[in-house]
């Protein structure tokens, strides 16, 4: 076995999209041509449908398929492609948010009527900030957009991207022609056909070559020289580099749904998408090609059969190699742990693997052990950063229901917590549980899985928050922060780590606070140094 091939074979990113731009379709396409499935229609839809059946109803649906497509595998022309979901609907950014610690580039999917949508633009701003790769891909061709040239304008506006069109589109919507590829230099005709041969391009590297009329048509022909001189003209060249910094986002056009310009897109991104990326712990700079096993756990997905309450532990490996019943350090409990049925995914089945490598995610049952952001390791004490908390939109009291039941609610709350389906505050002054969510759907879920899991039943109440802040003091001994602590002493409260928060009533309180307060520094994210 040839460790630094095998690290060189993986490429382990994610799809991100507002929903309905295209994401499970294009997700699909690229199963087909790995081989992985063999018809359309066999990757389920993940987003919550707005159906007759309740969004609650939905949500309980949508679990059950997102542990199908948690991670989706295949082989491309020899390498190991991992596809990390990311659910798309606004409830579950945080979700998102976490599973891209574990990407080593993403592809966005822009719908080319609605342009760049809300939950893009979100997650695309998480993606820039850690400098992660992207290649964007305009779907929907075969449908009336907006102006290819608007499109990349957006992009840049909205995205804060500098993008680079790898492909050009020849007409849209009715008038849909197909694509130049400029990455390729070759036309690839569309034919509304999906079972169209892929291979069926027309090499073109000379525009000025008369059979390009012949092919689109004397108009069509003209406005695409055109259209291509102003991309040359205005848009940078391709450069490897910095793509993989993060500074330059090539683009893609085509119609996931009629399986075109996806082709294309996918023998570029085997091409330039980075191997597994060095990841930063606390302690060191972590790269792939070292010996020792390095991973951590950035998804917990719970068992949807209530019969067997272990879960599944998603740990994305870092470096090193992952063997089965082989002893690793369970970090944050300082105790080593063995795994006898390590499983590895293939498109949408897991099956028992002995070994696997850098980029890889291996699932591991696991019985409450695992929380999210948890790193295993051969014996160093090693804690990997980036995968923070983000300020919660919505905040309630949860209450015990039932006082005979008050263990299993403590240990339902303990659980969820863990799984990252809300965060838990305990305010300073009495004690009171505080449960903060992205969004309201949450509340209903934490309140039927704390019945039919645990036996425990809750209510809420509202609790008057904006935003939860983390509290950086300058000096946890000078008379600002002692003062601070005092009269604000109502609105804080202890994150599961233990990490002062102060829960802002308002805009207005937290504007206010900063400014009588300035050694006290008040983040959105629980990361901070
Ligand atoms: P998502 O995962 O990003 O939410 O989107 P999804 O792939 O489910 O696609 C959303 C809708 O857009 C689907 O239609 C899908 O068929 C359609 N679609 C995806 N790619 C293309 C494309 O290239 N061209 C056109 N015209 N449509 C496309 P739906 O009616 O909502 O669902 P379904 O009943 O077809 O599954």
């Amino acid at each position: 076995m040839d460790f630094k091939k095998e690290i060189d074979k993986r490429r382990t990113f994610g799809i991100i999209s507002h929903p309905d731009a295209g994401k499970t379709t294009l997700t699909e396409k690229l199963l087909l041509f790995g081989g992985a499935i063999q018809e359309a229609g066999a990757v389920k839809s993940n987003k919550i449908k707005k159906s007759a059946t309740s969004d609650f109803m939905e949500i309980e649906r949508q679990r059950g398929i997102s542990v199908a497509t948690s991670v989706l595998a295949f082989l491309y022309q020899d390498k190991k492609i991992n596809i990390l979901d990311t659910p798309g609907h606004k409830d579950f950014a945080e979700d998102t948010f976490r599973t891209l610690t574990a990407v080593d580039s993403v592809i966005v999917v822009i719908d080319v009527a609605k342009g760049v949508e809300e939950q893009t633009e979100k997650l695309v701003e998480v993606c820039r900030m850690r400098n992660i790769p992207m290649i964007v891909f305009i779907n929907k061709l075969d449908r009336e957009g907006k102006d290819a040239f608007d499109l990349l304008d957006e992009v840049e506006q909205k995205l804060g991207l500098q993008v680079t069109p790898l492909s050009f589109p020849i007409g849209m919507g009715y008038d849909f022609k197909g694509i130049y590829n400029i990455y390729e230099k070759n036309i690839n005709l569309f034919s509304g056909d999906s079972k169209k041969d892929i291979e069926d391009t027309i090499a073109f590297d000379d525009l000025e070559n008369p059979e390009l009329e012949n092919l689109i048509g004397t108009e069509t022909a003209l406005n695409l020289r055109e259209n291509l001189e102003l991309v040359s003209g205005v848009y940078p060249e391709f450069d490897k580099a910095k793509y993989l910094e993060g500074e330059l986002q090539p683009v893609f056009f085509g119609s996931a749904l009629n399986n075109f310009g996806v082709r294309e897109m996918l023998d570029c991104f085997i091409e330039i998408a980075p191997p597994p990326r060095d990841k930063r712990a606390e302690e060191r700079l972590v790269k792939a090609e070292e010996k020792n096993l390095t991973g951590f756990v950035f998804k917990i997905h719970a068992n949807m059969d209530p019969k067997h309450r272990d879960r599944l532990a998603f740990i994305k490996i870092v470096s090193g190699t992952f063997e089965r019943n082989k002893p690793y350090l369970h970090v944050r409990h300082k105790k080593k742990l063995k795994f006898s049925s390590p499983n590895a995914f293939f498109a949408e089945k897991k099956e028992i693997v002995d070994v696997s490598f850098p980029g890889d995610i291996v699932g591991l049952h696991d019985t409450g052990n695992f929380k999210i952001g948890d790193t295993l390791t051969e014996g160093e004490n090693l804690h990997f950063t980036g995968i923070p908390s983000f300020s919660p939109e919505h905040f309630r009291y949860i209450n015990n229901a039932d006082p005979m039941k008050a263990k299993q609610l403590n240990k339902g709350i303990d659980q969820l917590m863990d799984e990252g389906v809300a965060q838990l505050f305990t305010l300073e002054l009495n004690g009171r549980k505080v449960i903060g969510t992205v969004g309201a759907l949450q509340y209903e879920v934490i309140q039927y899985r704390l019945e039919h899991e645990y036996g425990a039943k809750c209510s809420y109440e509202n609790f008057p928050a904006y935003k939860a802040c983390w509290v950086e003091a300058e000096d946890e001994t000078n008379e600002e922060f002692k003062e601070f602590k005092r009269v604000k002493q109502k609105f804080l409260a202890k994150d599961k780590q233990g990490q002062l928060v102060f829960l802002a009533d308002s805009q207005f309180s937290l504007q206010m606070t900063q400014q009588k307060y300035p050694s006290v520094k008040l983040h959105f994210t629980s990361e901070f140094q």
